[in-house]
């Protein structure tokens, strides 16, 4: 199966062509990693001669622009970037009878939620910020290319997820454990955010879902796919603390507490759905345990850069 990937070089998108790489059905090829400037959301016309070119049966579609507060900031350009392009891509596979997987986000939703629930497929979309609404016209876009085409074949699966996490090395995780520092160095304790829910997730346990997802032409249809668990920004924190074994005083702040262009939903969390091999994503807090080594060693490694 000739699977490609755009947003290749990303978070996600890495983690996908190493999931790729070593699952049994793409091919002695591997997978097609689109990244820029070969797959460049700013030159959506040049999608269709790349679909032509290289002729995947499947995509997944992880390019975004994913800096939320630039997003709001440019909300015309991310909605260009995020939806526009995500409509002219889905154009070019739904007319080659082509599957596509487009990665959506959480932040599609408004995180007003106050029952605990976790928003499934069947919660209506609003969202509260620039970013989510590109992601979500992205979204739209995709299906209404899908259900204008003439090609019946091809499978349109929207995979939303949140709270990524993972290589390369400006996550959320390595973010908490510099702060950690300063904060040490400073003797101030480390502010975390206790009023912002979410699902943590790592990259690659999604990266395995998505590619479960292509192996049993189970795409068709909204999936949401994340690890176990609630968290808060402040719980993630303490949990990322624990398993590096650093010790630094803490407080409890809200997230009102910083100034942003844009506004996060409080209650970022998603339900599961169900995957093709009705077993649900392993708790965040293992994922978490995988990427810690890695998050250990870059730490040392800036300490030891940052020594006179
Ligand atoms: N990160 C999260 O917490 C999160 C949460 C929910 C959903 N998602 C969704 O998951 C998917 C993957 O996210 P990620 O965390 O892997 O994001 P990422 O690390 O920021 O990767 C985004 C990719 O898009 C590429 N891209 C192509 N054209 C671009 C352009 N004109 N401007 C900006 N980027 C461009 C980037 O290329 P370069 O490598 O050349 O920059 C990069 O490879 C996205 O669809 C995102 O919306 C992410």
């Amino acid at each position: 199966m000739r699977v490609a990937v755009t947003g290749a070089g990303g978070r996600l998108g890495r983690a996908l062509i190493s999931a790729l790489e070593s699952s049994p059905y793409t091919g002695p090829s591997g997978p097609l990693a689109w990244s820029r400037p070969e797959f460049d959301l700013d030159a959506p016309d040049a999608f269709e001669a790349l679909v032509e070119r290289d002729r995947p049966e499947v995509i997944v579609h992880a390019a975004a622009w994913t800096d939320v507060d630039g997003c709001a900031r440019e909300p015309e350009l991310a909605l260009a970037r995020n939806g526009g392009a995500t409509g002219v891509l889905a154009r070019a596979a739904a007319e080659h009878g082509i599957d596509l997987i487009v990665v959506s986000t959480n932040e599609v939703f408004d995180g007003r939620r106050i029952d605990g629930v976790g928003y499934g497929p069947a919660d209506a979309p609003a969202p509260i910020n620039p970013y989510g609404a590109s992601k979500l016209a992205g979204e739209e876009a995709a299906r209404a290319a899908y259900e204008e085409a003439a090609v019946p074949a091809a499978a349109l699966g929207i995979v939303r997820t949140a709270w990524l996490f993972g290589p390369p090395g400006d996550d959320f995780p390595a973010k908490i454990l510099a702060a950690a520092d300063r904060a040490r160095a400073s003797g101030d304790p480390l502010r975390l955010v206790a009023d912002e829910w979410g699902s943590p997730t790592g990259a690659p346990d999604l990266a395995e879902a998505i590619v479960e997802l292509v192996g049993s032409a189970a795409v068709d249809g909204t999936h949401h796919i994340v690890n176990s668990g609630v968290a808060s920004r402040a719980d993630w924190a303490r949990e990322v603390l624990r398993q590096a074994r650093v010790d630094v005083p803490t407080e409890d702040v809200p997230a009102s507490t910083w100034q942003r262009a844009s506004t996060p939903p409080a209650w970022a969390v998603l339900a599961p759905t169900p995957l093709p091999g009705g077993e649900p994503l392993r708790p965040w807090t293992a994922a978490l345990a995988d990427r810690m080594p890695a998050l250990l060693r870059q730490r040392s490694r800036a300490a030891t850069a940052g020594r006179p």
